[in-house]
């Protein structure tokens, strides 16, 4: 099945598409000539998720999915949230948002925090939504250099090591984005 996965990230396609599996064949936005930044100004997940999806649809009529991911920190009351990919600043600057996520922890006993990511598919013109949740730990130091974004900050519940220390199929396999996916797989598959 080929379907448009509303990103250009490397990181994020390559994931996924190891989830999904050789039954799907994912095309990229570039490959379906939107090369401008999808606005992504929503309050929450879902929006933002919706919102990107609806723009490749509206603008190619084929079947996509787009997500939406935000690490969401207890002792920060749910931060950096929808702004994870700006919270330091602007840009996408994953060494400047892992440095201010440190700095606004210091101190803080409690560094419960979940990944959450937000699918939302749409299919023959009908919007479906599923979403993967892992629960962790914030690290009081960055480990690993696998991943992106705060990986080398997160250790997912029942491990020892954070998401930028495990390879790439440990991850995918209790990731919120993996978790995200295998819902995604089963209303692709009805
Ligand atoms: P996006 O909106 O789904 O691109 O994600 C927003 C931000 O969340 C990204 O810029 C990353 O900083 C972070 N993020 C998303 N997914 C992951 C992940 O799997 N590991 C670590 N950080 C992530």
């Amino acid at each position: 099945m080929k379907i448009v996965f509303a990103t250009n990230n490397a990181h994020k396609l390559s994931e996924v598409s190891a989830v999904l599996g050789p039954d799907y064949e994912l095309v990229t936005l570039r490959e379906v000539g939107i090369t401008e930044d999808i606005p992504e100004t929503g309050a929450t997940l879902d929006e933002n998720a919706s919102l990107k999806a609806r723009y490749v649809y509206e603008r190619t009529g084929l079947d996509c999915f787009a997500d939406d991911t935000g690490l969401e920190v207890e002792a920060l009351n749910g931060a950096p949230g929808v702004r994870s990919a700006r919270y330091a600043t602007e840009g996408h600057d994953f060494a400047a948002n892992n440095r201010k996520l440190l700095a606004e922890l210091e101190g803080k006993s409690n560094r419960s925090a979940r990944f959450r990511t937000v699918i939302s598919l749409i299919r023959g013109g009908v919007e479906h939504r599923v979403e993967g949740i892992v629960r962790g730990m914030i690290a009081t130091s960055e480990a690993g250099c696998g991943g992106f974004g705060y990986d080398p900050l997160f250790i997912p519940e029942g491990h020892d090591c954070t998401f930028a220390e495990m390879s790439a199929e440990a991850k995918n396999a209790i990731s919120h984005r993996g978790r995200a996916v295998a819902e995604l797989v089963k209303v692709l598959g009805r």
